[in-house]
């Protein structure tokens, strides 16, 4: 058995080790250790830690498989409100939004737009204190969410810590937070096993798995979460959205690869379009095209209304629908006796 100087040390070495290739995997998807090294190397830091329970930080890798069980949620209020967007249906309706936007400004200049998939998970904010990550927290009614710090620290591709030299000061990220169509897949296969009700859809499975009480649970379901933007810009030093995403990645966070700049209303609807057509090939749910004004100085003089920002816009997808036919239904008695009807 380490002394505590060398737990010290080992600690230090393996959450370093652990931070490192937990990004390689879960965030660049281009891991360059085998798994089960991984696996060595993390129930060595649990050992050591349930050793040296003193030696437990905030940040350490170990708290990705959950912490105690809350009683309720703590309210968490928001640094700046979590507004909605404004939606659209289509080109006529996008130009009219360039056009308020240039009537706004004053101006006849071309606007840049970054254009982003609108994932259909859960809006959630983290919080990072000299970079550690310190609350997190979901939308809940834009002003004052629930705490959610403990289940969140469980989503593998949310850094604990910054990459990087150290951040000082206060960032504030926001993202969305959701399921994969597989991984929704095969937790309703579970669920039908053992007899509980099954999501209705990976939005409800993202939900249902992020407010539990038991973070162990939250732990167990494969939550995914990409960023999209910030609070508060100003630590970046970031004059565009783009750039904004591009320093969020730099410090560890996932960013969704299909975001793309558009330098007309032209190219944005090619965008969406080649998104429509992308859409049923993705491992993910998403319900349409977010387009952002990408400077933030524009975004600056644009505002918002009380309800959602004048300098964004969400362009949906039209509703899916399909008609099919249901071949036979089986009722399910799970452990409890509850009965499943599945189609
Ligand atoms: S930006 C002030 N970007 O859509 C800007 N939102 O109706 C607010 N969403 O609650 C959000 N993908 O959960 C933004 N790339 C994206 C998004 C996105 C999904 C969700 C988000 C928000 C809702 C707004």
């Amino acid at each position: 058995m380490a002394d505590k100087g060398q737990a010290i040390e080992r600690l230090q070495v393996l959450r370093e080790q652990l931070r490192f290739h937990a990004h390689r995997y879960y965030v660049l998807d281009d891991p360059v250790i085998a798994d089960g090294e991984y696996d060595r190397l993390f129930r060595e830091l649990l050992a050591l830690e349930s050793a040296f329970p003193e030696l437990v930080t905030e940040d350490s890798p170990s708290h990705r498989v959950g912490g105690r069980p809350l009683s309720s949620f703590a309210p968490a209020e928001h640094r700046t409100p979590m507004l909605s967007l404004d939606n659209i249906l289509s080109v006529e309706e996008l130009r009219a939004f360039e056009e308020k936007l240039l009537r706004f400004l004053k101006s006849d200049q071309p606007v840049c737009y970054i254009c982003e998939p609108k994932l259909d998970g859960l809006a959630v904010e983290l919080v990072y204190q000299d970079g550690l990550l310190v609350l997190g927290s979901t939308r809940g009614d834009g002003w004052v969410g629930e705490n959610v710090t403990a289940q969140l620290k469980t989503v593998a591709s949310i850094p604990l810590r910054l990459l990087g030299s150290a951040s000082e000061g206060e960032l504030v990220v926001r993202g969305e937070v959701f399921f994969s169509n597989s991984g929704f897949a095969r937790l309703n296969e579970q669920r039908a096993q053992a007899g509980e009700p099954l999501f209705a859809n990976p939005r409800n499975a993202a939900a249902g798995s992020l407010r539990q009480l038991d973070p162990k649970v939250t732990a167990r379901r494969p939550l995914q979460f990409y960023v999209y933007g910030v609070a508060n810009p100003e630590p970046l030093a970031a004059e565009s959205q783009e750039k904004v995403l591009h320093r969020l990645a730099e410090l560890g966070f996932p960013v969704n690869p299909l975001i793309r700049p558009c330098t007309s209303i032209t190219a944005v609807e090619q965008m969406f379009h080649h998104l429509l057509e992308l859409r049923h090939g993705l491992a993910y749910e998403i319900d349409g095209l977010v387009v952002k004004v990408d400077d933030l100085g524009l975004q600056q003089r644009l505002g918002a209304t009380a309800r959602a920002p004048r300098w964004a816009v969400a362009w949906k997808f039209p509703a899916l629908q399909a008609t099919t036919v249901i071949e036979a239904v089986e009722f399910q008695v799970g452990r409890t006796g509850a009965v499943t009807p599945v189609a």
